[in-house]
């Protein structure tokens, strides 16, 4: 049986597979079963920040000697050390770490997390956004998830983009009641074609959330670890959220890891009263991952940023001056960028021709194009992808 029949037969999925069989990574390329060789825009949407097959990180791994598992109870140096390292890196007072296995996870924890803090169940996020897809994380998504499912959180208020001064009035108006738990978003909204807020919006939602005892939960799974051309783009807007959600990028694709980081108050009260646990959070081979992959970024911290940037702006430029089908807006913060079509169905034809073509990136949806590229592509990569990226929305 082929790969695709026994994909299709054996492995559930929402929308069938890409006919798109990926057999190695190596830097900026895909290749796949046929031998064909991709540029990848996409490095598993935000996941490969540093590019595919990274020797040092790899020799790391490979050299492991420690226990193939360790119970959550017992002491684990390597896991003291991640998430001492966690505690250095992450802005403000961000000091304990919850074990994940992923995105998801962290934000379930974080829910929990800020529910038996406040002793509040209400959240408010920003619609139309993505968190993950437990029950908890679609509960604070987009409103859509909200038909398919009745056991939902049943209070999320959500906010509406553009978010400026009328959405941070909006927000003010909801947490003055003084029954929210949270507000939870991304700091720059990789899951709505990087919608980036004003600074009024953030530095007075951080303010009224401390006014009315509300934590603000900022969700870096995607931002995190050079995305948008620094560390956290939390550090863009100068706030210092109770909690953060991490994933993705926190091992650039050579384990799979999350972690949700809190104040120390907020983490001491999850203690005795409630309980988590995670069989697989934090696993030591995707711990040694991530101790290796934060110690190669934090390293290169400057040269990774202003190599995003400078990409970045590159992006910017030639995808403002392809002509494409239909009117584009470019969304843009580093190396997180969103073409935004006004055309329903033009991201899909666009995706799907530029894969024909050897550049690979997904549409997110049927307006939106999300374009992640390893935050150390060098400009001849950059400049091959984006010609072939013309070609397909010319030819
Ligand atoms: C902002 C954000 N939060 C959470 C998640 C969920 O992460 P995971 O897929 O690792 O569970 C995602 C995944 O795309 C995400 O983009």
């Amino acid at each position: 049986m082929s790969v695709f029949t026994t994909d299709k037969k054996f492995l559930a999925r929402d929308l069938p597979a890409d006919d798109l069989e990926i057999v190695k990574s190596d830097g900026n390329f895909l290749f796949d079963s046929k031998g064909k060789k991709y540029i990848d825009f996409l490095m598993g949407w935000c996941v490969g920040n540093i590019g595919w097959g990274n020797k040092e990180i790899k020799k790391k791994i490979s050299r492991y000697k420690g226990p193939d598992y360790v119970n959550p109870a017992y002491l684990y140096k390597s896991w003291a050390e991640l998430a001492e390292l966690l505690a250095k890196i992450t802005p403000g007072k961000l000091q304990k770490s919850f074990r994940a296995t992923g995105g998801t996870e962290a934000v379930e924890i974080a829910l929990q997390a800020a529910m038996s803090h406040t002793k509040r169940q209400k959240f408010i996020s920003i619609e139309g956004s993505y968190h993950g897809h437990s029950i908890g994380a679609m509960s604070v998504g987009s409103s859509d998830f909200r038909s398919w499912y009745k056991n939902f959180l049943p209070d999320c208020y959500k906010i509406k983009p553009p978010l400026d001064k009328k959405a941070v009035d909006k927000l003010e108006a909801l947490l003055k009641p003084g029954d929210i738990a949270a507000l939870i978003m991304e700091p720059i909204i990789c899951n709505l074609g990087v919608e980036i807020p004003t600074q009024e919006f953030m530095t007075r939602a951080q303010a009224l959330c401390k006014k009315y005892n509300t934590l603000f939960i900022i969700d870096e799974v995607a931002t995190g670890f050079g995305r948008t051309g620094k560390l956290f783009a939390s550090e863009y807007f100068g706030i210092e959220p109770d909690i953060m959600c991490l994933a993705k990028g926190i091992t650039g694709g050579y384990g799979g890891l999350g972690a949700t980081i809190t104040t120390e108050e907020v983490a001491k009260s999850m203690e005795y009263e409630f309980s988590f646990y995670s069989t697989y959070g934090w696993y030591p081979l995707s711990t040694e991952a991530a101790i290796a992959n934060i110690t190669y970024i934090v390293k290169r911290r400057k040269q990774l940023e202003k190599n995003t940037n400078e990409i970045g702006r590159y992006f910017v430029e030639r995808l403002s001056n392809i002509q494409f089908k239909y009117p584009a807006k470019i969304h843009a913060k580093g190396l997180a960028i969103g073409v935004i079509f006004k055309q329903a169905g033009y991201s899909i034809e666009v995706a799907t021709k530029a894969q024909k073509n050897g550049v690979l990136f997904s549409p997110l949806n049927d307006k939106i194009c999300t374009l992640f590229p390893a935050l150390n592509i060098d400009k001849q990569t950059a400049k091959k992808g984006l010609d072939l990226l013309e070609l397909s929305v010319t030819d």
